[in-house]
């Protein structure tokens, strides 16, 4: 199953990837991530986009289209995988469409998480991730079991996103009007995107996708 998670910052992409994951055995491939990632290794390429990436602007096409092209041939995207944060232009779209053709893959579905602006300000004010394992977590919505310990793996120490603050944010946001949602349209009219509400809870959504996954009766 090939999948695209759409929809804006803090909209709820990167929990929900995690369970689409889990329940159909493929990869999560978040370019956020990834770009968090390299970023934290000190390259070139890393702490160029670390500056872009922290202002709330995009990275340019180029470099993200190059990082997906080579992950989709990794062994763990046998099954599949979620694009989580990819497209997030027209021309990543198109980048994308023709990686799928020369490789002779198809795109299932585009499910778009639909959020309200100041409830998304909200979710990302709230969120936080453990240190050691990435497991993602909020203030009021997402708490680990035990105050201060990781469900996942134990871990103790939990860092903020440098992105997650209020200037930032609205650059995301408009970057998401602006570049992002002419994927839409662009999806629609091939008939593979469905619109999810994403304003429940994050059990309830979760639920959503996979009705919308399901096979018809
Ligand atoms: P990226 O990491 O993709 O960030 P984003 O799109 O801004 O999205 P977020 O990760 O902030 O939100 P999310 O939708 O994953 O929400 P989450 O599940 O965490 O990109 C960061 C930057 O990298 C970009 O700005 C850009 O610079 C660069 N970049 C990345 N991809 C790029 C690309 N393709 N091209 C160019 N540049 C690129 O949920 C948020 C919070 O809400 C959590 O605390 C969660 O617990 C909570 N929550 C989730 N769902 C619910 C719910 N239903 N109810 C209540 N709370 C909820
Ligand atoms: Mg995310």
């Amino acid at each position: 199953m090939r999948l695209i998670l759409l929809g804006p910052p803090g909209a709820g992409k990167g929990t929900q990837a995690e369970r689409l994951q889990a329940r159909f055995a493929v990869a999560q491939l978040s370019t956020g991530d990834m770009l968090r990632a390299a970023a934290k290794s000190g390259s070139e390429v890393g702490r160029q986009a670390a500056r872009i990436m922290a202002r709330g602007e995009l990275v340019p096409d180029a470099v993200v289209v190059g990082i997906i092209d080579e992950r989709v041939d990794s062994a763990d995207c046998r099954n599949g995988f979620i694009l989580d944060g990819f497209p997030r232009t027209i021309a990543q779209a198109q980048a994308l469409d023709a990686m799928l053709a020369r490789k002779g893959l198809k795109l299932d579905a585009v499910l778009e998480l639909t959020v309200d602006e100041e409830e998304l300000v909200d979710r990302i004010s709230g969120r936080f991730a453990c240190v050691k394992c990435g497991a993602g977590y909020h203030d009021r919505h997402l708490q680990p079991k035990v105050a201060g310990v990781c469900d996942r793996c134990g871990g103790t120490e939990f860092s903020r996103r440098a992105d997650d603050n209020a200037v930032a944010v609205r650059t995301r946001l408009k970057a998401f009007r602006e570049q992002t949602a002419p994927l839409l349209p662009y999806y629609r009219q091939r008939g593979i995107l469905r619109s999810i509400d994403g304003m429940t809870g994050i059990d309830q959504v979760t639920k959503a996708l996979f009705a919308a996954l399901a096979p018809p009766a």
